[in-house]
């Protein structure tokens, strides 16, 4: 279904109703909020293909296969959790693609969509410190959301994409607050790169790129959800 056809209304529904059902699914304590959800849901049905660094149970993974028809290909190394998404999505064989490796790469390197959820580096999260730069050396998304705050990862991210993009920053509010939830929209104009590579780096503030992004109609704001977490 397109995007268009979906109501903000009928996306705050069907996003709480993936989250109720994946907080009461073994091994909950980590899934992602009802916001994000929400945020996924919109973004993944003008998408075709799709990247997700840290799975977990598989709540953003549900609410993807479920919602589009967007290709997945997905990140997760733990043990417990790749036993649990193998439950939770076990309906959806063939549709996605697991990499249960940090230190594999995904088969594509265009995606509409890049889902950041994971693979912080530390041990009990991906331990590949590099990780985050490697992939965004390599991959070329046109958009990365970032589920939680996850400062370190951010910083990381701009950091790797800087010399080949602008990127215009979105961090979804709620009820006028940050609570997590950063989308990059990534262009590739020659013109603008060129300035980023001449030392402009906070974009948002520059004149040109101000004019520049004035013309490309801004994402509409994001829905409110109530914080069930
Ligand atoms: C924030 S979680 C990802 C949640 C996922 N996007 C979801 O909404 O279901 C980030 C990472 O924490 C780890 N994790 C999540 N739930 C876990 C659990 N119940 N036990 C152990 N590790 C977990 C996984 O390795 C996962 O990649």
């Amino acid at each position: 279904m397109l995007t268009k056809d979906i109501s903000e209304k009928q996306f705050e529904e069907d996003a709480m109703e993936i989250y109720e059902a994946f907080k009461e699914k073994e091994g909950s304590e980590h899934i992602a909020t009802p916001l994000s959800i929400c945020a996924v849901l919109k973004l993944a049905a003008k998408s075709e293909n799709v990247l997700e660094i840290g799975a977990g149970i598989g709540t953003l993974s549900y609410a993807i296969l479920a919602h589009s028809r967007a290709a997945l290909t997905t990140y997760e190394d733990n043990f417990f959790c790749i036993e649990q998404l193998k439950k939770n999505l076990q309906m959806f064989d063939g549709r996605f693609k697991l990499l249960t490796s940090y230190m594999q790469m995904p088969s594509s390197r265009h995606f509409d969509l890049v889902i950041v959820d994971g693979a912080n580096g530390q041990n009990h999260d991906g331990g590949y410190k590099r990780f985050i730069h490697d992939l965004f050396s390599g991959v070329y998304p046109k958009i990365v959301y970032i589920e939680g705050v996850r400062r370190p990862q951010r910083r990381m991210i701009r950091e790797t994409l800087r010399g080949r993009y602008a990127l215009w920053v979105k961090k979804i509010l709620y009820r006028g607050e940050y609570k997590g939830g950063t989308l990059y929209y990534c262009y590739r104009a020659p013109w603008i790169i060129r300035e980023i590579k001449n030392g402009w780096n906070e974009i948002r503030e520059h004149p040109r790129l101000e004019k520049y992004f004035s013309k490309i109609k801004p994402p509409k704001a994001l829905p409110l959800l109530s914080d069930r977490r």
